[in-house]
């Protein structure tokens, strides 16, 4: 992957709100009246967690974690780094971590093994997209958008090295054929 490589949509706008949409009816059902503490993962999710909130009409808090293992490259290093900690009481929550995408797994499993030792009343994972080909640790996703191919995708919050986050569509990136 180089600066050449350009984003082709493999998920459009319009997919993506119907998806969010049906994930905010599904988590509806479940949490209404339980006041849950929603738990972003950054930076990835943080616009797809702004457009599942929006539809989500109880209330709920939220609360964001800050957690890299790609560092600056195209492949996961399998090394987590906490960047930013949890100040939220868990214990007794309603946690529901929202990701942006469940590639080896190990972040999501650090995670959820670090929270569950803080004694939530329930703990889920509602996950943007899962691309299972790739999965190094078990992982159960409660709540999942897509299914993404073994490629690597960008936008709605996904980057490479940064880059393209801003795209409203859930694309791959592919090499210009030069
Ligand atoms: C990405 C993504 C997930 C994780 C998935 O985060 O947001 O948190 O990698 O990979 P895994 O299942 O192989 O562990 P990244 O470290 O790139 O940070 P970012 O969210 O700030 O882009």
């Amino acid at each position: 992957m180089d600066s050449q490589s350009k984003p082709r949509i493999l998920f459009s706008r319009g997919e993506v709100e119907a998806t969010v949409r049906r994930l905010a009816t599904e988590i509806r059902q479940d949490y209404q009246g339980k006041n849950p503490l929603l738990l972003g993962i950054l930076k990835g999710s943080f616009m797809f967690m702004a457009d599942l909130i929006r539809l989500l009409d109880f209330p709920l808090e939220v609360e964001f974690v800050r957690l890299s293992s790609y560092g600056g490259g195209r492949e996961s290093s399998g090394k987590i780094k906490v960047v930013q900690g949890l100040r939220s009481e868990v214990r007794g929550r309603d946690v529901l971590v929202i990701e942006d995408i469940v590639d080896t797994g190990l972040t999501i499993a650090f995670l959820l093994d670090y929270l569950r030792k803080k004694k939530p009343a329930s703990l889920k994972l509602c996950s943007l997209t899962d691309k299972p080909s790739r999965r190094q640790v078990p992982v159960t996703i409660d709540y999942l958008g897509f299914t993404v191919p073994d490629k690597f995708i960008v936008g709605y919050g996904l980057d490479w090295d940064e880059k393209f986050r801003y795209l409203p569509d859930i694309c791959v990136l592919e090499q210009e054929n030069r």
